[in-house]
């Protein structure tokens, strides 16, 4: 089975049943992002775990270590595969984050989430880390946040393609690296600056790549899948 998780960033649980329903079988596994879950809540991912499939729930929690670990735990009973925070919210609330999904876990006699960190949203510059105060250089930022992680024992980080090989140095070769931003040469890039082909992007180190647009907005979402898959091999 190929890296792919796909985005399912629509409005409607039945446009991403759809999807689902077409892709199931062609792909690692599907992300469910705070658009999604806000329309249609838990119950879309109740269906497509009892449909066998893998999800990364994509919501970031940042939040008091308490509400988060409560938060990880409905998530871990979800039966969620893959589930994020926001490495910004500290050690103590990342170790709250994994704490809550073994311990849930334990109980129900289940595979515990995956629980990674988001580093620095890829949307922020340094000029904007400066608007929340926080100096230096992006790239030490992040690869301060995903040391923090790791040692608070979470499994992994979202990073962009430009962060992959720092990530990979730091943090070794079992630690989960989710990339989004993957687009091919032929694909329209949409809003994303800073793209790789999968390829290079699992070249580069990544283990997971998130790709939305390029397999969703095709014609046929299928074959696009399949032509990914393709460069993953
Ligand atoms: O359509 P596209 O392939 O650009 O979708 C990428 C997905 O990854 C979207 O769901 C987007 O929200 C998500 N994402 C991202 N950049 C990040 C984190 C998540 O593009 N840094």
């Amino acid at each position: 089975m190929n890296q792919i998780l796909v985005a399912l960033d629509v409005d409607t649980a039945g446009a991403a049943h759809a999807l689902a329903d077409q892709l199931r079988g062609h792909v690692y596994g599907f992300k469910i992002g705070s658009r999604l879950f806000t329309s249609h809540g838990p119950s879309i991912v109740d269906t497509l775990v009892a449909r066998g499939d893998r999800v990364f729930l994509d919501l970031k929690f940042h939040d008091i270590p308490n509400t988060v670990a409560s938060a990880i735990g409905a998530a871990t009973r979800l039966g969620v595969w893959m589930v994020n925070v926001h490495a910004s919210g500290g050690h103590a609330m990342m170790k709250a984050a994994r704490d809550a999904a073994d311990n849930e876990a334990a109980q129900r006699s289940q595979a515990r989430p995956l629980v990674i960190a988001v580093t620095m949203l890829t949307s922020l510059s340094e000029e904007t880390m400066g608007e929340i105060g926080v100096a230096g250089a992006l790239a030490d930022q992040v690869g301060r946040l995903a040391t923090l992680a790791q040692s608070a024992g979470l499994d992994g980080v979202v990073a962009s393609p430009q962060e992959i090989a720092l990530i990979r140095s730091r943090c070794g070769p079992s630690f989960a690296i989710v990339t989004p931003g993957i687009r091919s040469a032929s694909d329209d890039k949409g809003d994303q600056r800073r793209t790789l082909s999968a390829r290079d992007a699992l070249a580069a180190g990544a283990s997971y790549l998130v790709v939305g647009r390029p397999i969703i907005a095709a014609a046929d979402p299928r074959a696009a899948a399949e032509r990914i898959a393709a460069e993953c091999r």
